[in-house]
């Protein structure tokens, strides 16, 4: 049974990669995951201010940490910890303790300034680079357009100084996406990670305050990315990473079904420990021995084939006839 396979050009021993996180900021825990099977590993976000090292200015100016002040307390204390030069050798460790793909990952709103940085992080050795873009419309007089080129000019900007693949990492909020989609692919991108899971900060009833715990997922949220890559994986020529809600082999198998090219894993990971990576890889070749698939290729995308079944994916309203459910 092989379970290896390819992402944006890189040979992937196994479509489980683990997301970026906290999990992914040390050298010890990546060897870790490595050893576990992981196919890939994408390091902890460097943020775009980090780089700019102009940390107190920017995030002043920026209405997203208005609206989210505890983002700012922690990218400051982040950079205070894990600077840039700790990023790039972080980079280089990880290199040179593990065989698989190491992708850096930058989370950034402009495409101003950092990307000549992007040149650095490919010299000390990333075989890929993850751009984290979430560029959220707090400002009513910017047309959404205007937001959807600056993820194009990121793109474009970090292209001009690399050479390795890069993805982007979104969220699912675009009026249009797979226009979204196509532009970022002709801007430059290799894949696309569908989908990052923001902060959904919620109310407590009693302290009457906002809360910020709900930072892992549930297996439902799984839906949202599957019906997208459902959707697009046969429309789109980039490669897709399927993120949010993956938890155990289910959801690996769903996303590779619905045509993603790997499955990043994180809540799971946090949930039940490194040995998950393992539990996988071990269930998805069952799974391929039962349904008879030596190779993955083999069954990506079996989920679309004829013309019925992709519609469904396309399908946004309840309809009684369809649901099967009595509602
Ligand atoms: C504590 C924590 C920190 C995270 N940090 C990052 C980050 O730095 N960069 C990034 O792109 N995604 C980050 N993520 C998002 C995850 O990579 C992943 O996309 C998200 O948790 C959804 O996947 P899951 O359902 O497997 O958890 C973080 C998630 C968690 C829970």
């Amino acid at each position: 049974m092989d379970i290896s396979t390819a992402y944006m050009g890189l040979k992937v021993s196994s479509p489980v990669i683990v997301s970026s996180s906290r999990l992914t900021s040390s050298v010890e825990n990546i060897k870790l995951y490595a050893r576990k099977g992981a196919g890939a590993i994408v390091l902890k976000s460097l943020f775009e201010e980090q780089i700019m090292a102009d940390i107190a200015t920017k995030l002043d100016d920026h209405p997203m940490y208005y609206w989210y002040p505890r983002a700012a307390e922690h990218i400051t204390e982040l950079s205070k910890e894990h600077g840039v030069n700790e990023y790039i050798q972080l980079i280089r460790q990880a290199k040179d303790a593990i065989s698989i793909p190491v992708i850096a990952s930058v989370n950034c709103i402009s495409a101003k300034g950092w990307p000549g940085f992007a040149k650095k992080l490919q010299d000390a050795g990333a075989d890929a680079l993850e751009l984290n873009i979430a560029i959220f419309p707090f400002d009513e007089s910017i047309p959404g357009c205007d937001l959807e080129e600056v993820y194009f000019e990121i793109i474009r900007a970090v292209k001009a100084e690399v050479t390795i693949p890069v993805a982007v990492k979104i969220g699912s909020y675009f009026s249009n996406l797979p226009r979204m989609i196509k532009g970022m692919n002709e801007a430059g991108a290799s894949g696309i990670v569908m989908f990052n899971r923001f902060f959904r900060p919620d109310v407590d009833i009693d302290q009457m305050n906002i809360i910020f715990d709900n930072y892992l997922s549930s297996p439902v949220e799984i839906t949202e990315p599957l019906r997208w890559i459902g959707s697009l994986s046969n429309k789109v020529s980039c490669d897709i990473s399927a993120s949010t809600g993956i938890h155990d082999y289910t959801g690996v198998v769903k996303v590779l079904l619905a045509g993603a090219k790997t499955a990043q894993i994180c809540t799971t990971i946090y949930r039940n420990g490194p040995d998950v990576i393992t539990q996988i890889n071990e269930d998805l070749a069952m799974w391929m021995s039962t349904h008879h698939y030596q190779r993955i290729d083999q069954f990506r995308g079996r989920i679309l084939q004829g013309k019925e079944k992709t519609g469904s994916f396309e399908r946004i309203q309840f309809m009684r006839k369809n649901t099967g459910m009595n509602v």
